[in-house]
């Protein structure tokens, strides 16, 4: 094989550096009968626009949130100076998407909201979280004031919306143990959205996959325990959080796709339910604690 392998074929995955290194064999992912998944280091949109159409049954992913986190390298998606251009960015991505899905997929997008930075131009560090630190923050969107939630989430649902996915369901990831805010003057915030888009009107979703309590079918409010990765000082989404998404709109052996891929979660999961994953990720080091998690040498 051509392919640079990096990553333990014991578990039935193939770690490449970049995408024109997989050559033709990069095909192979996509035959029938192929076991193999990947993690792809790579800016999304490029590396989705190498993919084939209509492969993966379903996208599981939580984009970079805007002005919140600062990944500290070039070509990430979160930095832009205006929110228009950020939520213009993203489109692009989940085209590609829509693209790569089958006529049946889904995307389940994880995305969390911000306040307008109300003329400060910076964030201290954080020494819980680094990546919170900003050097340089965007100006205040034209139309909002300063202390304003911005409302990113449902911004971006109706730009994909207006671009052509069905928006099928809101889910409040709501978050037991969220972090303390010092505000006095509103409700800290505990919970961020899960939105669940189709790519058409009919879709694959199996409502007695994965049931709620009594057997009741699925609510969309979902409490979920906040979860962190000693190895990532940057935003995980928990496994809790996945495994119902893939649960309900994947069989096994079915593609799931993350173009945002991180510290690897929706590929953990995704290899867990006996599915197959493609992940995407533009700062090789994540990569690489993707990969170390994914042979079980970090916390899963
Ligand atoms: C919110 S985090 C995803 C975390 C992931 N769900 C997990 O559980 O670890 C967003 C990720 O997008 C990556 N990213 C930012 N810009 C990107 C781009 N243009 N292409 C691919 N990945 C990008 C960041 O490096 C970061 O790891």
């Amino acid at each position: 094989m051509a392919t640079e392998m990096l990553f333990s074929q014991t578990r039935g995955c193939i770690l490449s550096r970049g995408i024109s290194k997989l050559g033709n064999d990069f095909g192979q992912l996509f035959f029938p009968g192929s076991t193999d998944s990947i993690l792809i280091a790579g800016d999304s949109v490029k590396v989705l626009a190498r993919l084939p159409n209509k492969v993966f049954q379903t996208c599981v992913t939580s984009p970079p949130y805007w002005s919140l986190r600062d990944y500290n390298i070039e070509g990430q998606i979160g930095l832009e100076r205006s929110l228009d251009s950020y939520l213009k960015k993203l489109v692009e991505v989940f085209d590609q998407v829509k693209r790569v899905l089958r006529d049946d997929g889904t995307l389940w997008l994880n995305i969390g909201d911000s306040y307008t930075s109300g003329g400060r131009t910076w964030r201290a560090p954080d020494r819980k979280n680094p990546v919170r630190a900003m050097e340089e923050r965007p100006p205040t969107p034209q139309g909002l004031k300063a202390k304003d939630l911005i409302g990113v989430p449902w911004r971006l649902a109706f730009a994909l919306q207006t671009a052509g996915w069905y928006l099928r369901a809101d889910i409040v990831w709501n978050k037991p143990n969220c972090q303390p805010e010092s505000v006095k003057d509103r409700p800290t915030r505990s919970h961020e959205y899960l939105f669940l888009f189709s790519k058409s009107e009919h879709y694959r979703y199996d409502h007695r996959a994965v049931r709620g309590p009594n057997n009741r079918n699925t609510r969309t409010v979902w409490d979920i325990n906040t979860f962190a990765i000693r190895a990532a000082h940057f935003a995980t989404f928990p496994p809790a959080l996945v495994k119902p998404c893939i649960g309900l709109s994947t069989r096994p052996g079915d593609l799931v796709l993350d173009p945002f891929i991180g510290s690897g979660t929706t590929g953990v999961v995704a290899y867990d339910l006996g599915r197959r994953f493609v992940g995407i990720e533009l700062n090789p080091e994540y990569i690489h604690i993707a990969e170390r998690r994914l042979n079980g040498a970090v916390l899963r």
